[in-house]
Formats: C-alpha cells, sequence, structure tokens
C-alpha cells in the first residue's frame, strides 16, 4: 500500500464495524482504519475469509475481530453490534459495503434475483443501521459511512437491481443524517467509481473494457482501492465532523463525461474557427 497522506495516529481509539470486509474494497478501507489506529469488527458471510483476514491484520499489528454473518437477517446485524461491543465496549463508525452484483438484463431477471440485491445492499444498510443506532448514539461522535455507486446517476444497463439498491442507500442516508444528527451521528456515503483489482471489476468489465474505461475517465486512470481507503479515513476522521448527509464520489470524474459527438482534436479545429 503507498504511503498514507494522513497522520497514523488520526483514528487511535476508534471502533469500526466493517461489513463486507473480508475482501475487496472493504477489506482495503479495514486495513486503512486500522492503519490509522481503528479496531476493526469484520462481518461477512464467509468464517474462513473472515479469519484469514484478521490474521493477516495481527501481522500487520491491527486488531481486529470478526463474526460471521448475513446483513439481510435484522437479528444478524444484532449480533455483529453486540459482538462488537463486548469485545471492544463501543461503537465509533459503522461501514456498510456488504453488497451484491451481476450483470443481467432486466427482462431476463427473476423477482427473486432482484431482491436479491435489494435485500443485501439496502435492507442489509438499514439492518445494520438499525441494529447500531443505540450503540452508535452512546458514542455521540460516531459515523455510518455507506458504500454506493454512481450507476444509478444515469441509466446503466444489466443493472436495474443494483441502481434500485444503491438509489434507495443514498436516499436512506438522507434521511438518517437528517434524523440521527442529533444524536451526534454523521451519515456519509462514498461512490466508487470503476475501481481496479476488485470483484465488480471481474463481474462488471471483463474482456480489457477496464483500458477502455481508464482511457475515459478524465483523470485517465482506474481508481486504487487505496483511494476508496483515503476516501474514508478522512471521512472517519475529525476533519470531516461538521460533513453529513454527503455523498462523496470518488470516481477520476467518470460518471460526469458525457459522450461525446465529435473527437476532441475535431472540437479544436471548430474552436479555432469560431
Ligand atoms: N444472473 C441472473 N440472476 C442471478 C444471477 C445472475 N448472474 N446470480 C444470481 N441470480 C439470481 C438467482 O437466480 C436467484 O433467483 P431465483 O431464485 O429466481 O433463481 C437469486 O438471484 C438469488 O441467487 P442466490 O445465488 O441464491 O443468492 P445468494 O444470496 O447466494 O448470492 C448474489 C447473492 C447473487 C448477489 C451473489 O452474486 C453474491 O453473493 N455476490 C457477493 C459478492 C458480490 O456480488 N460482489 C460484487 C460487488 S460489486
Amino acid at each position: 500500500m503507498p504511503q498514507s497522506p494522513f497522520r497514523q495516529d488520526i483514528l487511535n481509539g476508534k471502533v469500526a464495524l466493517i461489513t463486507g470486509g473480508g475482501t475487496g474494497i472493504c477489506h482495503g478501507i479495514a486495513h486503512s482504519l486500522g492503519k490509522h489506529g481503528a479496531k476493526l469488527m469484520l462481518m461477512g458471510r464467509r468464517e474462513e475469509v473472515l479469519k484469514d483476514a484478521c490474521v493477516a491484520f495481527a501481522k500487520q499489528g491491527i486488531e481486529a475481530s470478526f463474526v460471521a454473518g448475513d446483513v439481510r437477517d435484522f437479528s444478524q446485524a444484532e449480533k455483529a453490534v453486540a459482538a462488537t461491543a463486548a469485545q471492544y465496549g463501543k461503537l465509533d463508525i459503522l461501514l456498510n459495503g456488504a453488497a451484491g452484483n451481476f450483470l443481467c438484463p432486466t427482462e431476463k431477471l427473476s423477482s427473486n434475483g432482484f431482491k436479491t440485491v435489494i435485500d443485501i445492499d439496502l435492507l442489509g444498510t438499514f439492518n445494520m443501521s438499525r441494529a447500531a443506532f443505540t450503540q452508535l448514539k452512546a458514542t455521540n461522535d460516531s459515523l455510518i459511512l455507506n458504500i454506493s455507486a454512481t450507476l444509478h446517476y444515469q441509466g446503466t444497463i444489466m443493472q436495474s437491481h443494483v441502481m434500485a439498491a444503491k438509489a434507495g442507500i443514498d436516499a436512506l442516508a438522507k434521511n438518517l443524517a437528517c434524523e440521527w444528527g442529533e444524536y451526534g451521528i454523521r451519515v456519509c456515503t462514498i461512490a466508487p467509481g470503476a475501481i481496479g483489482d476488485t470483484e465488480g471489476m471481474r463481474r462488471l468489465a471483463p474482456m480489457g473494457a477496464d483500458k477502455k474505461i481508464a482511457s475515459e475517465v478524465p483523470l485517465r486512470r482506474l481508481g486504487t482501492i487505496e483511494d476508496i481507503a483515503h476516501a474514508a479515513v478522512f471521512l472517519a476522521s475529525g476533519a470531516a465532523s461538521y460533513i453529513t448527509g454527503e455523498i462523496l464520489v470518488v470516481d477520476g470524474g467518470a460518471w460526469l463525461v458525457k459522450p461525446a459527438f465529435v473527437d476532441r482534436a475535431t472540437w479544436e479545429k471548430l474552436a479555432a474557427k469560431s
């Protein structure tokens, strides 16, 4: 991991519960929160994956435990929060990262396929936030950090289920920011763009599509897991203490780009004539 731009102790004393923290982007965020001083509780469906992640974290001096569970089940969400409080005595940061995705044309998507992604992403975010409320309120300087997307800012084909789920997460976050602000709970969201070397890219952009995507991003590269992790450290830190209800898009400017009807050289010729 490249050197962090943040002071290493910026999150000292914080406790973070991270869903989906065993792999991918949320594993990277967990690593970064831990490297900056937070103690971690990882939650996910696969116990072996979580155990391996905790062993690897321990070797790097990061204190981490895990609780196996499915965010779709409210009682398992409650169990994860209780395990965090039992282990560390409090909860400062809830990271809602567990997500499901696959490409599917809507006319072929079953009702259960649609529901499955809504349940993991949106219901899971509600379940974890609702289950964590009492602990987060007791901390009175806490953060719910959701991982959303930019897919639903425009129409993204084959992603109706994910677009609906992420739009719901964004709406829920605005609500909770207003309802729970008075309890010292901030609610922020990171919307990653195309992030290299992730399960999402393997599922959604196979066959070299990543190079094409990178060439079209204004900053001319794919994102890295560290790009997202650094955004998370910032939002979890005191530097963001007056930020709530915000969605921080970390996509190199990608979602702003409209399809060009002519290439840049042609635009420049036209500009020179005008
Ligand atoms: N295309 C269309 N439908 C699909 C599908 C696909 N590729 N994958 C699953 N489904 C449908 C199933 O057919 C099923 O519907 P049905 O009962 O009408 O047949 C429904 O979704 C549930 O599938 P199931 O495999 O039982 O769900 P699960 O809870 O075991 O897995 C998924 C959840 C489907 C989201 C799975 O892809 C997953 O666990 N992913 C986790 C990791 C991930 O997606 N990461 C990407 C983050 S960007």
